[in-house]
């Protein structure tokens, strides 16, 4: 019952379809049971209560029960990254034993799905036989198994499983293919996506495929923002208006900015690059992706030093922990990366977010200082650094930026900030991919003193 698991369930008990959500967590059966979605997700918590409301969904910790008293399962559950890159199975080979005792029990055909993120190979070479063996039973003939990989982004999870770009089906065997793309069929009716039924090996790479691949869009765009801002006049955002709309690159990830985070872009992007140094093989491509984006907390803070010299001591705000706005989930988060090295340059931090403060403590601890608003994180503040683009940062005026902070120096790295107002001069704006003369005149000011210090030392 993560994200994946429970806005799919909502959606299919919406629709009708019975469903019965499973978790080994009591304490998060207890809140979906009451109606209360344990996580922040658009949609889900209305679409639970109506759901739960017209008998349609329960939830559960109970797998046997679900198995026996259903005709399919989706696995849904996390599959994190080991130290290496690679993918640990550990949580999905025990939901899939629990499931394979079921079906051994169990006298009818069951479907089993799995969701979860998994490098190409793992469901044919490593699940399916952990099933059999465990079932005693045949594939093909008492149980069926597929992998559908999911494509939900955290924050539009609901939207995204009523209107997919496209339905992957990976399995080699005919009738549950056939089982899944009638539920489908039946769930979307006239707004079937489109549809790639193929083996589960070539489902596996889809996945991985498409985050790797939006994940360095956003790398590829971030590292022509950095250039940018060194080259007077031009702006990556107007850039990317351009390239959209002659190379015709989804418009979902073309907010250049501080890079991305989140539980799969960075993880499944590891997991790529372990799974090609286990054949041998050299990811230079991928490495590179990861790179450029894991360099981007370092650039914000060599600008920030830039501006304000030694950090030791300095005050310093963050707006945004989420690893993007629509979420109250910081994993991975650029937001609680810069605080962590705010707080190594012996800055004193203090942080806000609208919904992910209560995430963010578990990481961050009492090494920084919680504010309970925008306005309270930023009172005699040395520099904001805004790394989460929520809209009510949107908002935040001049005026306020000048009132409220010590050195009005605000470092825009989500592009939230228009620009245009801020150009009268009252607050010093920096934003990521724009080449900003004023930034360019202090850099040129501390090369000065640099070269005065030097030819002093000299002297
Ligand atoms: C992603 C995939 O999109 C989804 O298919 C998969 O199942 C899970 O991982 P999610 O992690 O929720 O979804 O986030 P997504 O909206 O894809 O954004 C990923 C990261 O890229 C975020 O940190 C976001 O801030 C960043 N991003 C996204 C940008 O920096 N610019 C953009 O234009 C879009």
């Amino acid at each position: 019952m993560g994200y994946v698991g429970l806005a799919t369930s909502v959606c299919l008990a919406n629709a009708g379809y019975r469903v019965i959500g499973v978790d080994i967590d009591s304490g998060k059966i207890q809140r979906i049971s009451s109606g209360n979605s344990p996580i922040h997700e658009t949609g889900v918590e209305d679409l639970l209560v109506k759901s739960l409301m017209s008998g349609c969904f329960s939830a559960s910790t109970n797998i046997g029960a679900a198995v026996n008293d259903s005709d399919i399962t989706f696995v849904c559950v996390g599959t994190p990254s080991n130290s290496d890159g690679s993918i640990n199975l550990e949580y999905i080979q025990a939901a899939v034993t629990e499931i394979a005792r079921a079906i051994k029990e169990k006298t009818d055909y069951h479907l089993v799905v799995i969701k979860s993120t998994v490098v190409p190979g793992t469901t044919s070479l490593r699940l399916l036989p952990l099933i059999e063996n465990i079932s005693e039973k045949s594939f093909g003939l008492d149980f069926g198994f597929c992998f559908n990989p999911e494509f939900l982004r955290e924050g539009s999870a609901v939207s995204d499983t009523l209107n997919p770009d496209a339905i992957v089906i990976g399995s080699d065997d005919e009738r549950s293919s056939a089982i899944l793309l009638e539920l489908y069929r039946g769930f979307y009716g006239g707004r079937l996506p489109f549809i790639l039924v193929t083996s589960p090996a070539n489902a596996e790479f889809v996945k991985y495929s498409v985050n790797s691949f939006r994940a360095m869009q956003l790398s590829f765009l971030n590292s022509l923002a950095t250039l940018c801002e060194n080259v007077p006049g031009t702006d990556i955002a107007e850039v990317t208006k351009g390239l959209s709309a002659i190379a015709k690159i989804d418009q979902r990830y073309l907010r250049s900015g501080l890079g991305f985070g989140g539980s799969c872009f960075p993880k499944d992007l590891r997991a790529l690059i372990a799974a090609f140094l286990e054949k041998g093989m050299e990811p230079a491509l991928m490495k590179s992706i990861l790179l450029v984006n894991e360099n981007l907390p370092n650039h914000v803070l060599e600008i920030v030093r830039n501006r304000l010299g030694d950090l030791e001591g300095k005050v310093i705000s963050i707006l945004g922990l989420t690893f993007k706005a629509g979420t109250d989930d910081v994993r991975e988060s650029v937001g609680v990366k810069i605080a962590g090295q705010l707080i190594s340059a012996g800055a004193s931090v203090r942080v806000y977010d609208p919904k992910g403060m209560e995430n963010a403590r578990r990481i961050l601890g009492d090494k920084v200082e919680y504010s309970r608003s925008s306005s309270s994180c930023l009172e005699s503040s040395e520099c904001c650094i805004i790394a989460t683009e929520w809209d009510e940062f949107k908002s935040i005026s001049p005026s306020e930026f000048r009132r409220l902070m010590r050195i009005p120096l605000v470092i825009d790295g989500r592009r939230v900030l228009s620009y245009n107002i801020f150009e009268a001069g009252e607050v010093s704006l920096i934003q990521l991919g724009r080449y900003n003369s004023g930034r360019q005149a202090s850099l040129e000011k501390r090369s000065e003193h640099l070269r005065i210090g030097l030819q002093l030392k000299r002297a």
